[in-house]
């Protein structure tokens, strides 16, 4: 216990430790000091109910109390400012509940009723339509406050978090546009490679109708024309539906097959099929190492032989000299394949983000054959580089691991998901030739 010194005050804290004592405090018999203490301590509440009620309009929160015998409600400033009522006006309980949006009152009553029942506390973020008919999300805390063993009354606060559903709300709608944006761009991508690879053999088949039909009108033996042209068009169809299966695989994050396959055969077929489909007289000539086998989906092999096929007489096309080579050696541990012509080669500008998408110098040009090539080499564990030749044109390298071989000879085998329609797909095409 301390006396007030002459002019001086206690502090806050001083004051309210000089109020909870149990003597009474010296001062008490002298009126002067007495007033002095009651205005400093009153100063002292001021003081804090200033801070409090600052701190309130700051965190827009507010105290409510409910007796639950009586049901009467009393609230701090914060609480009538979140429901827009007038401060220190009546409230009734059941009025306020009714500025509740139904299913929040639903939820609020049935925690309540919980809360009561088993004297705990809870929290929920409740929505309410104010007195001036504005919506606003309230954070509601309660907790139950016993006596004797009996719920007597209910104390919590309310929050106005308005701003902060909002924001969240905003958040939401923004991860939902950025969740629908890159569905699209996904689709769209598939869209792109699927339309960019079928182009090929919805090409061929309508080349060898073209042909077959020629052929009939010269007389030839229509059996004979008539076998080899659905044979062509089957394995052109089967082509088509692995492709598809294929990207849908890779695109999917599935294992595509492998198998340890002779990767001539495949060559040698991707590159009839790209001169076919472009149809102008180019040709092209092979070197291609013998004895090696390469662990890959043959479909995907060939989308890639394709495509840079395609890109060598794309080259060429308009060039004085049109030469277009393809050639392969083993390194040791992989297959090393070029695809090489005499075109202008590789424009300054470009060769940087070549296998980029949408990279395309060509007026017609979607750009993606290399991205496509690209993404299916280093899938199979491979690299794929360009490079101008010094004696002019391009040169496309493509380097695949090979399938280890055991000591009886026999390559080993992975993923073998292949079904009897694929097999087709890939060897089928002897008769596209
Ligand atoms: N053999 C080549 N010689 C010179 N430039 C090439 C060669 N191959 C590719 N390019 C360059 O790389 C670019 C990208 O090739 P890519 O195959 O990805 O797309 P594209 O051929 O333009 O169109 P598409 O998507 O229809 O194949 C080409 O536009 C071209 O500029
Ligand atoms: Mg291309």
């Amino acid at each position: 216990m301390r006396i007030l010194a002459e002019g001086g005050g206690l502090s806050g804290e001083e004051a309210m430790a000089d109020q909870s004592s149990a003597e009474p405090p010296r001062a008490a018999n002298d009126p002067e000091r007495l007033g002095q203490l009651v205005r400093d301590q009153a100063q002292t509440i001021a003081h804090y109910k200033k801070m409090y009620d600052r701190s309130s309009a700051l965190a827009k929160i507010g105290v409510w109390e409910c007796d639950l015998a009586t049901e009467a409600l009393s609230w701090t400033d914060g609480v009538y400012d979140l429901f827009e009522l007038p401060r220190g006006s009546p409230v009734a309980r059941a009025a306020i509940l009714a500025m509740y949006e139904p299913e929040s009152c639903r939820k609020v009553q049935e925690l309540r009723a919980r809360a009561i029942q088993e004297g705990g506390s809870f929290t929920i973020d409740a929505q309410i339509v104010t007195a001036n008919g504005n919506m606003r999300w309230m954070r509601l805390t309660a907790d139950v406050e016993m006596e004797g063993g009996h719920p007597v009354r209910i104390f919590g606060t309310k929050q106005d978090i308005t701003e902060e559903k909002a924001a969240e709300e905003e958040l939401r709608v923004l991860q939902a546009e950025l969740i629908h944006l890159s569905r699209r761009t996904a689709m769209a991508a598939m869209a792109e490679t699927l339309a960019h690879e079928l182009n090929q053999p919805l090409t061929a088949m309508v080349n060898y109708v073209a042909g077959t039909r020629r052929a009939l009108a010269r007389g030839d033996d229509p059996h004979e024309i008539v076998r080899n042209g659905f044979d062509a068009i089957e394995a052109s169809a089967f082509r088509a539906s692995a492709i598809i299966r294929s990207l849908r695989a890779m695109t999917g994050g599935r294992a595509t097959r492998r198998e340890a396959i002779d990767p001539n055969p495949l060559i040698l077929e991707a590159g009839s099929m790209a001169l076919a489909a472009a149809g102008d007289g180019a040709s092209i000539d092979y070197a291609l190492g013998e004895g090696m086998l390469v662990l890959a989906d043959p479909v995907q092999i060939q989308q890639v032989v394709i495509n840079l096929v395609k890109n060598a007489i794309d080259a060429v096309r308009g060039s004085e000299r049109r030469e277009i080579a393809v050639h392969s050696r083993s390194t040791g541990d992989a297959m090393l394949l070029c695809v090489e012509d005499s075109g202008p080669g590789l424009a300054a500008g470009i060769v940087d983000t070549l296998f980029d998408s949408f990279v395309s110098s060509k007026p017609d040009g979607t750009g993606i054959g290399l991205s496509i090539c690209r993404t299916i080499v280093e899938s199979h564990g491979g690299r794929i580089a360009a490079a101008n030749r010094p004696e002019g044109g391009a040169c496309f390298t493509v380097v695949l691991p090979l399938a280890e071989v055991d000591s009886a000879g026999q390559a080993a085998q992975q993923d073998r998901d292949v079904n009897g329609e694929m097999r087709r797909a890939s060897y089928g095409g002897g008769q596209l030739r």
